[in-house]
């Protein structure tokens, strides 16, 4: 109930409902300094105001049969140019998606009805530009093909809309010109405490949300609106499918840790949402002795429990997710636990 209630909040509310983290963080500057140093604050930026700007600009990269391809930074914006034996496209690279922690993808609005995702992702793990997930086995037909691919601008399935609300706080909409208006960038306080004028003004907890007070359960379907949520019943989720791995909720939904501890694991019981997140394995294993003092095992000495119980998957290298069915692992399944 309280889920549904917060959820209607979140589809109705008009952009004047929000007041943004600035104003959050007059009367809570603990929370909005952690916060704003987390992969949820810096999931979207205008292009050149993305922190990692200075490393997109680079040197012709060839794509395919003679298209070359290239970031340059003109008068403090970022550009996309690209040329074969005919033609030159030269547009701005208007948006920078992800915190750039793992990957950074670039979006530019091409007119009323469509947005461009571009051929080159800037991948954190190597520091270089390489294609954008799923773009790698395209072959482009002309050069405006090799710039990348194109997205409705509106569309209930794959319109670019969808990214933004994803990657942003509050309301997001399309102008008649395709332009968008969004109300704040990145995921930001109000995409998980609601709406916060009235809170702003009156000061009472009744009048803010807080996903302390929902379930595990209901956790799952609320993280679940932005990170996918447990499939409905009867749902077949295909489990060999790498890339579902970065569904934690569906994942984690499948555990007998999740399954049968009364509702006692949840996504709050390993991550601060707040704060960084924790990417060593040790940082987890007292989250894991809060429920298993003295696992047995037929090894002795086994410390880093997620090494083996949540092992890492990458669908597409150097992208890496880790698997939220914490479970026991074959050495060479990681997709689905032997039991
Ligand atoms: C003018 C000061 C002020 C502003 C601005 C403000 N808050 Fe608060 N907030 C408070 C006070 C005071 C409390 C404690 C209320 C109490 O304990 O009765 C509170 C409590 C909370 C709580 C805890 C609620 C609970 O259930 O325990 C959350 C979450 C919260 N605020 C989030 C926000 C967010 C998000 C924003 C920005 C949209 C925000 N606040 C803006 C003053 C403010
Ligand atoms: C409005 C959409 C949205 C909601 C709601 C949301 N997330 Fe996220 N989350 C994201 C995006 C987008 C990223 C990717 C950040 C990036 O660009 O790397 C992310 C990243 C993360 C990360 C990786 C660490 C980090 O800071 O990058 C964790 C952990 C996480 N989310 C947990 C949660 C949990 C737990 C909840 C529910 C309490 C939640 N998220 C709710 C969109 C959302
Ligand atoms: C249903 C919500 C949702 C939509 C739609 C969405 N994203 Fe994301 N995005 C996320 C979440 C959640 C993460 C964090 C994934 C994780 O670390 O598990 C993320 C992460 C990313 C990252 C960081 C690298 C990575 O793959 O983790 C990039 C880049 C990105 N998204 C770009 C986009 C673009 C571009 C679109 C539209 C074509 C898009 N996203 C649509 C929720 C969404
Ligand atoms: C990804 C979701 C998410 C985002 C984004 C987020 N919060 Fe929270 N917030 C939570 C959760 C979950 C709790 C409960 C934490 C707990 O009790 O362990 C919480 C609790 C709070 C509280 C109650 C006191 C406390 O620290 O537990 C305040 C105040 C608060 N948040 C303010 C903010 C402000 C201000 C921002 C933006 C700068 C923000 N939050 C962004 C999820 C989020
Ligand atoms: C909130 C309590 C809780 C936490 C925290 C927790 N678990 Fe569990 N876990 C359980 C319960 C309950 C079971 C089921 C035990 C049973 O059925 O006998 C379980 C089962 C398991 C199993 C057996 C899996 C199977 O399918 O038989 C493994 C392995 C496991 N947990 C590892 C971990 C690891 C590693 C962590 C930390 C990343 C962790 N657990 C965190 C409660 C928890
Ligand atoms: C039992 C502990 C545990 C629980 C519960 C848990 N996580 Fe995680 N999570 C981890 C670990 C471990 C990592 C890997 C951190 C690293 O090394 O980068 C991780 C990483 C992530 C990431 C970064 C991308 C990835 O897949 O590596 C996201 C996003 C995330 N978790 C979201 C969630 C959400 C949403 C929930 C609730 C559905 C949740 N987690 C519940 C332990 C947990
Ligand atoms: C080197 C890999 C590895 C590491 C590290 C590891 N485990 Fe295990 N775990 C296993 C295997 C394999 C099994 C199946 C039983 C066996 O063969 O010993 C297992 C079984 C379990 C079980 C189910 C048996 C039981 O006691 O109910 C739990 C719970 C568990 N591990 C928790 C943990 C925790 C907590 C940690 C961290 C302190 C951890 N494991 C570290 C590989 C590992």
């Amino acid at each position: 109930m309280l889920l549904l209630a917060f959820f209607a909040t979140l589809c109705t509310a008009q952009s004047s409902d929000y007041v943004g983290a600035k104003a959050c963080a007059a009367c809570h500057p603990k929370q909005a300094a952690a916060q704003a140093a987390t992969g949820h604050a810096r999931s979207l930026h205008a292009a050149e105001l993305h922190p990692l700007a200075a490393k997109f600009p680079g040197e012709w990269e060839v794509r395919g049969p003679g298209y070359s391809l290239r970031y340059r930074l003109l008068k403090g914006k970022l550009r996309a140019q690209g040329f074969d034996a005919g033609n030159t496209i030269d547009i701005p690279v208007e948006w920078a998606f992800g915190a750039g922690d793992q990957a950074v993808t670039f979006v530019t609005r091409i007119n009323e009805e469509w947005h461009l995702e571009h051929y080159r992702t800037w991948y954190a793990a190597t520091g270089k530009m390489a294609p954008t997930a799923g773009h790698g086995q395209l072959r482009p037909k002309s050069l405006a093909e090799a710039m990348g691919l194109p997205y409705k601008t509106t569309d209930p399935n794959t319109g670019i809309l969808g990214c933004f609300e994803c990657h942003s706080t509050g309301p997001a909409t399309a102008g008649t010109d395709g332009a968008l208006r969004l109300t704040e960038h990145g995921v930001r306080c109000e995409a998980c405490h609601g709406p916060g004028a009235r809170h702003a003004a009156t000061r009472t907890k009744a009048s803010i949300g807080n996903p302390r007070k929902m379930t595990a359960a209901e956790l799952n379907k609320f993280c679940g609106r932005c990170h996918r949520p447990p499939a409905s019943q009867g749902v077949a989720i295909d489990w060999n499918y790498a890339w579902n791995v970065r569904h934690q909720p569906v994942y984690l939904s499948q555990s007998a840790c999740f399954l049968r501890s009364k509702g006692k694991l949840s996504c709050l019981s390993c991550h601060d949402t707040h704060g960084p997140l924790v990417k060593t394995a040790a940082g987890y294993n007292q989250k894991c002795a809060a429920c298993h003092a003295s696992p047995k095992h037929r090894q002795t000495g086994l410390t880093n429990c997620v090494d083996c119980h949540m092992p890492r998957v990458s669908p597409q290298p150097p992208l890496r997710f880790t698997n939220h069915w914490i479970g026991v692992y074959g050495s060479a399944a990681k997709l689905r636990p032997q039991r």
